[in-house]
């Protein structure tokens, strides 16, 4: 198991890190959905309060599951996940969950989508508070003309802007995002990673983050998970988790302009793009040879 202490990496600043107890506590998930063929094992991480934490790894390593299990959506075959020194049990209204795909009611405009979360998370608010708060967070994501639409008149991208705003408007302990960028087109998902990281550097907003984009993880996160896949090897099966936790140490001001010209910047992204092209699958490739990725196992 791969603790909180990290890992050395080569070429890059020191990336080990003191054991931390950590605002959210993931210790030794696994999830089973064919026995004995776990998609993930030994899944350990913690999350300090005010930490930006993203996880990247190849399609159908379990991201979203491991998501899942932290908003209290799914349950894990073993192990626990504890926030604030509660267990996760269920979901919370404490948590904001952004969906790889949006999760929007269809039948109620934009306006009533993320004003539904607020009267949930604010019983007592009067309406023009709940009002302000929604078209703060709809004006945020760029859809102050679109408010009294409903999902189906909106595009893919616009939908998915909503599902963001929702999650914002609730102001959780801890927003859980699902490739929230996925479906935006490179201006809206650059001006939207600029407004998140505003909003996260104003509010400390603690934040787990799913990405299959290595500069969007190496701009927004403190810390980045490097997740492996599950697969058939010469040596058997193995359990996919986190092969590494990786400090990212570009300069805390980066911004998207600017990510480029700072130092550390190509060290980090060839080391994490090195890390999915050669050792984050377990599968052999029939064609490579058995060589052919071979997973390394890290110190733990
Ligand atoms: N309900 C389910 N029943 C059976 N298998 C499942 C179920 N949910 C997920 N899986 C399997 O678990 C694995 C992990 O799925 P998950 O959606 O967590 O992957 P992911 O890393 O989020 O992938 P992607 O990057 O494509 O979103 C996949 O192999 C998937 O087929
Ligand atoms: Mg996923």
């Amino acid at each position: 198991m791969l603790n909180e202490t990290g890992v050395l990496i080569p070429g890059l600043a020191n990336a080990t890190e003191p054991v931390a107890q950590g605002f959210l506590r993931v210790e030794g998930l696994s999830k089973s959905f064919v026995p004995g063929k776990p998609v993930f094992a030994d899944v350990s991480f913690t999350i300090d309060k005010g930490e930006f934490v993203c996880i990247i790894g190849h399609s159908g390593c379990g991201k979203t599951t491991i998501l899942n299990v932290l908003a209290g959506l799914d349950s894990a075959s073993s192990g626990h996940v504890f926030m604030d020194g509660r267990e996760v049990r269920g979901p919370s209204l404490e948590r904001g969950v952004v969906f790889q795909s949006h999760a929007l009611m269809p039948w109620l405009t934009v306006r009533r989508n993320i004003a539904f979360a607020v009267e949930s998370r604010w019983p007592d608010w009067p309406k023009a508070q709940v009002k302000a708060q929604v078209e703060k967070f709809v004006a945020m994501v760029g859809l102050a003309q679109a408010i009294d639409k409903k999902p189906s008149q909106l595009s893919g991208g616009m939908k998915q802007r909503v599902g963001i705003a929702r999650a914002f408007a609730i102001q959780p302990k801890m927003l859980l995002l699902d490739e929230p960028f996925g479906a935006l087109d490179a201006l809206t998902r650059g001006t939207i990673q600029d407004e998140l990281l505003g909003i996260v550097r104003q509010t400390h907003q603690t934040v787990f983050m799913i990405t299959h984009d290595v500069d969007e993880a190496i701009l927004l996160a403190d810390r980045i998970l490097l997740m492996s896949n599950a697969g058939d090897d010469a040596g058997g099966f193995s359990a996919g988790g986190i092969a590494e936790v990786v400090r990212n140490t570009v300069p805390g001001n980066r911004t998207r302009a600017t990510l480029h010209h700072l130092p550390g910047y190509y060290e980090l992204r060839n080391h994490i793009v090195d890390f999915l092209v050669t050792r984050a699958r377990a599968r052999v490739d029939a064609a490579s040879g058995p060589d052919r990725h071979q997973p390394k196992k890290e110190p733990t």
